[in-house]
């Protein structure tokens, strides 16, 4: 597939940041790849805009495996957002049988998937000279009790932005964000809102247009590789 377009991948692109973040590339003339888990009315919108989208669910390894063969078709890739995530706090009643499933989707959405997605697509990275974002969290350094696998996980994944960022350089850039209390999931309830924003010296949920800043900065600044940019109004610098 041989294209002058740019083009981004950026996986999650079903819902919120992701479906933020295919609309900002959309407008600056990118070809816009997505990868989504779940079938939502919202992705026809995606898709009339042009956006090729892809299914799978990175926790099952053949469909994982399925969408890396696949995108080895594109010549080209110019960004690659790495946004899919699974938020989910560990619980102490869980069996050991349940543990193993949380820990291995943790595993599997928030390292193997970028891993398998970075290998890939380098040729076309290369090609392209163009660079990776990572979507980490303040949590991957200064860990939430209950969300032990997510934190690890995601430390997982901060980790190895700084293998890939030496490895693939002088080629290809590989940055990271890690955002704060973005955008709070329908599932949290007000004294969990309350509770984050008295310990983000902000005040605010940050919402979705600073992380897109920081994002086109990563983007467009071709001395930035290694670097991870704290979205997060402060928060880091409280203790929880
Ligand atoms: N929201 C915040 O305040 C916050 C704070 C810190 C870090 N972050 C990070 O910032 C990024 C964006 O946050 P967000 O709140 O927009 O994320 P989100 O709403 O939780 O969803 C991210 C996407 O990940 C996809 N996903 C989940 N499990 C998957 C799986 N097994 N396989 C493939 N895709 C899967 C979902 O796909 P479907 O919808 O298609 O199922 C969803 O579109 C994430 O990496 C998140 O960890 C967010």
């Amino acid at each position: 597939m041989e294209s002058k377009m740019k083009t981004v991948l950026i996986t999650g692109i079903g819902r919120r940041l992701g479906f933020f973040l295919a609309h900002q590339f959309v407008e600056l003339g990118y070809q816009v790849i997505g990868q989504y888990r779940s079938e939502r009315e919202d992705l026809a919108q995606l898709e009339a805009l042009g956006v090729k989208l892809f299914q799978a669910d990175f926790s099952q390894r053949q469909q994982l495996s399925d969408f890396c063969q696949q995108l080895q078709q594109f010549e080209r890739m110019d960004v690659v957002l790495h946004n899919a995530s699974t938020f989910i706090a560990d619980q102490a009643e869980h069996s050991v049988a349940q543990q193993i499933e949380l820990f291995d989707a943790m595993y599997m959405v928030h390292m193997l998937a970028p891993k398998l997605i970075n290998e890939s697509l380098y040729p076309a990275l290369k090609r392209a000279q163009g660079c990776v974002v990572m979507m980490t969290d303040i949590y991957a350094e200064q860990p939430h009790a209950q969300f032990r696998s997510y934190c690890a996980s995601k430390a997982g994944l901060a980790n190895m932005l700084k293998s890939y960022a030496t490895f693939w350089a002088p080629d290809v850039r590989v940055n990271g964000i890690a955002p704060g209390p973005m955008l709070f999931l329908d599932e949290h309830d007000q004294q969990h809102r309350q509770k984050v924003l008295a310990q983000t010296p902000l005040a605010k949920e940050g919402g979705l247009e600073p992380v897109w800043q920081a994002i086109s900065l990563l983007v467009n600044n071709d001395y930035l590789t290694g670097c991870s940019i704290k979205v997060d109004g402060g928060r880091s610098l409280a203790q929880w």
